[in-house]
């Protein structure tokens, strides 16, 4: 028999605390690049933070998007795979990494490396939430939504094996 599916076991940040610290970033990032900036989305999990943050976001805004894979249920692999295709250019554009959660930092690490070869003018790094205690390597992070202890979560764009994406708040599964 198959295990029964892992449930949510509490929510950690509700739908209104998601909106509001969003509307923030939103904010901070028009101040920052009067000129616009470019977001770069790291799919599948930044769809709902990128789809909320650039409409929080007062100056011009284009979008891109690269996949990256590295977990298998709750447990990385440690082997980042990035398909980094833009479908626009970069180069001397201001470029901001959309990312859902920072974990070892391995995924963000890879993809700033590959976007500095098609030269912006700058590259940031936005992530939803910050789990700091896995960090194995170090990533600068400009925005940060939320920090959280090491627990795996789900929800608002983050899956455990593909599954809870889609719920409105970040919860802790058991
Ligand atoms: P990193 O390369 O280890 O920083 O991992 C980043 C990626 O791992 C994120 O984009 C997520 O897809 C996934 N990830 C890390 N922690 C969690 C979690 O708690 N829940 C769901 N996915 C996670």
């Amino acid at each position: 028999m198959q295990n029964p599916p892992l449930q949510v076991k509490s929510v950690l940040i509700d739908e209104k605390a998601i909106q509001r610290r969003v509307e923030e970033l939103g904010a901070e990032i028009s101040e920052q690049y009067p000129e616009g900036v470019v977001l770069v989305g790291i799919l599948k999990g930044a769809i709902y933070f990128l789809a909320d943050l650039s409409r929080a976001i007062k100056s011009p805004v284009e979008m891109d998007f690269v996949v990256a894979s590295s977990y298998r249920g709750t447990e990385s692999s440690g082997a980042v795979t990035l398909s980094t295709d833009l479908s626009g250019k970069i180069a001397d554009h201001h470029v901001i990494i959309v990312e859902d959660i920072v974990d070892t930092g391995r995924t963000v690490s890879a993809l700033i490396a590959s976007l500095q070869d098609k030269d912006p003018r700058s590259i940031g790094v936005c992530t939803l939430i910050d789990k700091p205690d896995r960090r194995i390597v170090p990533v600068p992070i400009d925005y940060c939504g939320f920090t959280i202890p090491d627990k795996f979560v789900v929800g608002y764009g983050l899956d455990y094996d593909q599954a809870y994406r889609n719920l409105p708040y970040i919860a802790v599964i058991a």
